[in-house]
């Protein structure tokens, strides 16, 4: 997954601030309650998610795919008081899973999970979203982006995961459907004068986006 070489990813993880007890034992359990540990956020991601959001101050947070909840309650440990989080996950079990992790953080107030396809919870939302997340279905990303840019606040930003996809974005013999759709986000963000873009080699690659 990471697209650094895994030493400079080893590294980088052993100088970044290490995660609490709580969110520790959340990704520990994850790994025995599910076969696909491998999509959790993770401690750097999570924490640089975090640092962005003590950074931007935001009220409401949107995630796009909350899995067992690590990146909600990494978020939701920099928000100000009365910042919420609205996370938002389509199968019941990893639901189900977040749900127990959340509450056994300290954060459980902050969070709210929204089980249920994202693009209709996206829909439903009337609130400014201060900053947004995105995490779910590689094939729904350019949908999640045309559905939240318009909901921005105006300083309102958001991160979306995976846009390097371990190198098979740059790779000319690759043309999967996740591989495509995330090419096409990257284009339309690039060359969207709504905003601006920037893409951080963290993990799978991030782009943080803010609207102009
Ligand atoms: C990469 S994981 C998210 C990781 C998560 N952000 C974390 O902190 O570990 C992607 C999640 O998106 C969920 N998902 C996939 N399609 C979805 C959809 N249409 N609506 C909502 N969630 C979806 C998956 O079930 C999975 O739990």
């Amino acid at each position: 997954m990471p697209v650094l070489p895994e030493e400079i990813e080893s590294y980088a993880s052993a100088h970044t601030t290490p995660e609490p007890s709580w969110l520790l034992a959340a990704a520990r359990a994850t790994a025995v309650e599910t076969s696909s540990a491998q999509m959790l956020t993770g401690h750097l991601a999570g924490r640089f998610l975090e640092f962005v959001v003590w950074a931007l101050q935001p009220r409401l947070v949107v995630e796009v795919g909350t899995f067992t909840g690590y990146a909600a309650m990494s978020m939701a440990a920099g928000l100000p008081d009365g910042g919420r989080v609205i996370t938002c996950e389509l199968d019941a079990r990893h639901a189900a899973l977040a749900r127990a992790h959340i509450a056994a953080s300290p954060y459980s107030d902050r969070i709210e999970l929204r089980e249920g396809p994202a693009l209709e919870t996206l829909a439903s939302m009337t609130q400014p979203v201060d900053f947004a997340f995105v995490d779910a279905d590689k094939e729904n990303y350019l949908n999640y982006y045309e559905a939240l840019v318009p909901k921005l606040s105006e300083r309102g930003a958001i991160a979306v995961d995976n846009v390097l996809w371990s190198g098979r974005v740059l790779d000319p013999t690759v043309s999967d459907a996740a591989t495509e759709a995330i090419r096409a986000l990257n284009e339309r963000v690039r060359h969207d004068d709504r905003v601006t873009c920037v893409i951080a080699t963290v993990r799978d690659g991030l782009t943080l986006i803010r609207r102009r």
